[in-house]
């Protein structure tokens, strides 16, 4: 197992859609534990391929933190079916260094995926669980949690951001 750095935002990889998953083999179970580690020791509570630089169709979601009845959960080219009730609460990303907005998502989720073996699953989610997949599958499909915030709320993020960015470089100068 091994740590994987996690790209941040702008890092353009964030910006690409990943791709499906066609391999069920020993490289993918290994990838799936270094993306549990990684998420584990940031800490966080769902990790997709594409923020360590893969674009493949992979998260590791573990949400039990804030709620006990889950665990590890990988999911593989999961496709959410359908949505319904809506729900504002804040998130936070590890890709998007110190910063969380409230983010309106369903409250109830349907979805299919496959498991590492490469079997179909099918379950339905609810809470911070279901949020947590929408964020993910966000992320598969070249998105963040701040593209789904006002345009003033991002824009002052990106402000923070750029002179956050340029204050770190400063740093790398001296
Ligand atoms: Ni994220």
């Amino acid at each position: 197992m091994a740590l994987r750095e996690i790209l941040k935002y702008p890092h353009p990889i964030l910006r690409k859609k990943a791709e499906p998953v066609t391999e069920f083999g020993q490289a993918l179970k290994e990838l799936i534990y270094d993306m549990a580690e990684t998420m584990y020791a940031a800490p966080g509570v769902g990790l997709a391929a594409n923020q360590i630089g893969i674009l493949q169709q992979i998260v590791v979601i573990d949400v039990s933190p804030r709620d006990d009845k889950t665990k590890l959960i990988p999911l593989i080219n999961p496709v959410i079916l359908a949505g319904e009730g809506s729900d504002v609460s804040e998130e936070g990303c590890l890709s998007v260094v110190d910063y969380a907005a409230d983010v309106k998502r369903f409250t109830h989720i349907s979805i299919e995926a496959r498991d590492p073996e490469g079997r179909k699953i099918a379950f339905e989610a609810d809470g911070w669980f279901a949020r947590d997949i929408q964020h993910e599958v966000d992320h598969l499909d070249g998105k963040l949690f701040i593209d789904r915030i006002s345009s003033l709320k991002r824009s002052l993020y990106k402000k923070k951001r750029r002179k956050q960015l340029k204050e770190e470089q400063a740093d790398f100068d001296d």
